[in-house]
């Protein structure tokens, strides 16, 4: 949580930190990818057989390190708009029998060498949890209940024991399944309303949670600020102890799901998109509030949280989907991204998962060549994020001027503030780091610190030369650079930079 005072521009900023007062623990979970059968995300991304840089399953050995590099927690699979027309049997057992199919969210063909089985030894070959994302578009409520007994159930019956017969005797437990992906979008292969939505995700809930308890379920929401997210969660958050076995702490839904995409060609519009991100989840996060007390939900029943399973900077006719949406990211991006991480770590009483779509090569910080990566301008902030920016939010004041032109959502200007410094603070194990984008691109600003503690301060940015810069094969423009403040006096954040100061307590 950070709040915010504007002060004029030419007013010298203050940030004050007070590592005492812990807000909420942010869920490791925050840190998760996406991995969509779209462009050269699986094929050429993950999975790349005959490449010598694959190993004997053909997945890419430089993409799992990256992965690692990264400490992904869990990676959302099949789709996205892929999942729409996609049975999940036509990807499992003997390749040769495997049929290729007509592929309609991104009009292709789909072979369906890589499916259920490799996607989860990928996983466990990574060390980061499966999250899937059942069919709603052609699928039915049978296929799902049959997906999560093959890769679940130890059972002695049909798809428990077909997952035995294609090589796999224990289950592989996957936890997180989503109630179908953006069902309310006119691009979607058997779009719904919501009202049609809300009553199948509720009765497919009932029959998953029978057959598998253990599992958690996602409600399809759109951005989270939306009458589809108010209807979907009134009608679908509810006490009901069908299908949970009489217990009292369960629900049929465990989250929530929202996405959002940003994106400008002006900086200061892009830098300050996510912000529309940070009040939708206060807005779906107030919405649940309100079915929990309109339904009798028990406060013994876990609140549910906001799953972000769709997040980054993407303008769709920039990079087309249909073309593989390889978005060429610049410095400006990265800045955005890193504001999108604050409000993640901000917002963390809230967020119970996030996966940035996607993770490799589709609107992806990590591309893919036949030789190696490239990790774009946002590899950056979100490594460093995912580095330091764990344990628990703590509460942060800023001081400062405010970008106060127009924005992208327009939306945003009256709704909530656009500060130059966007900040977010986390302890974790005794150590503070807080993050400070600074967004404006041609300021610096020399900043009074409160509450940092110690005279051996770690400092971590991202920066370049103009808000412009790409990563390319051949260079590097934006990356890290580490140094060390004594904590004495004021600290300059340079312009158009992400800067994570650390000290220990
Ligand atoms: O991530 C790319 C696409 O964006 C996903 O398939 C879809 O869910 C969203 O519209």
């Amino acid at each position: 949580m950070a709040t915010f005072t504007r002060i004029p521009d030419d007013e010298r900023p203050s940030i004050t930190v007070d590592p005492s007062a812990v807000i909420s623990k942010i869920e490791d979970n925050t840190y998760g990818g996406f991995t969509e059968h779209m462009g050269r995300c699986i094929y050429g991304g993950i999975y790349d057989p005959g490449n010598p840089l694959s190993d004997e399953n053909g997945f890419r050995t430089d993409v799992i390190d990256a992965f690692k590099e990264l400490k992904v927690p869990v990676v959302r699979y099949p789709g996205g708009n892929f999942v729409a027309t996609y049975h999940w049997l036509d990807g499992v057992g003997p390749k040769e029998n495997r049929p290729p199919r007509p592929e309609l969210a991104w009009i292709g063909t789909e072979s369906n060498e890589f499916g259920t089985d490799e996607f989860l030894k990928w996983c466990e070959v990574v060390g980061t949890e499966p999250y899937f994302c059942l069919n709603f578009g052609t699928g039915t409520l049978d296929e799902a209940l049959g997906w999560v007994e093959y890769c679940n159930s130890d059972r002695n019956s049909y798809y428990a024991n077909l997952r035995r017969k294609n090589g796999r005797e224990k289950p592989y437990n996957v936890k997180y399944w989503a109630l179908g992906n953006e069902c309310w979008g006119p691009w979607q292969v058997g779009q719904l309303t919501k009202e049609d939505y809300a009553k199948q995700a509720y009765q497919w809930a009932k029959a998953l949670k029978l057959l598998d308890p253990s599992i958690e379920l996602i409600l399809c929401g759109e951005t989270g600020h939306s009458s589809w997210d108010a209807y979907v969660i009134k009608e679908c958050i509810k006490f009901d102890l069908h299908g949970l076995g009489g217990s009292t702490t369960a629900s049929l839904v465990d989250m929530h799901s929202i996405h959002i995409y940003t994106a400008s060609p002006d900086h200061n519009k892009n830098a300050t998109a996510p912000r529309s991100a940070e009040r939708a989840i206060q807005i779906a996060a107030g919405m649940i509030d309100v079915a929990r007390i309109e339904n009798g939900v028990p406060p013994s029943v876990r609140r549910q949280k906001i799953c972000f399973d769709e997040w980054n900077v993407w303008d769709p006719v920039r990079a087309p989907g249909e073309e593989g949406a390889e978005e060429k990211y610049t410095l400006s991006d990265a800045l955005a991204v890193a504001v999108w991480l604050n409000v993640f770590i901000r917002q963390s009483q809230h967020i119970g998962m996030a996966t940035i779509a996607q993770s490799v090569n589709v609107i992806s910080p990590l591309m893919t060549t036949k030789e190696g990566i490239v990790k774009q301008s946002t590899w950056w902030p979100l490594l460093l994020f995912s580095e330091f920016m764990r344990g628990s939010t703590i509460a942060v004041n800023v001081r400062s001027g405010e970008y106060l032109g127009d924005t992208e959502p327009a939306w945003i200007r009256g709704a909530i503030e656009t500060p130059w410094l966007d900040v977010s603070a986390a302890i974790n194990d005794g150590v503070v780091s807080l993050a400070v984008v600074n967004i404006n691109d041609t300021k610096d600003f020399e900043t009074e610190l409160r509450g940092v503690s110690g005279k051996d301060v770690e400092v971590h940015s991202v920066n370049g030369t103009d808000v412009t810069v790409v990563n390319t094969e051949s260079k590097q423009e934006v990356g890290i650079t580490e140094s060390k403040w004594d904590g004495e006096g004021l600290f300059t954040f340079p312009k158009h930079s992400l800067t994570i100061l650390r000290w220990k307590l």
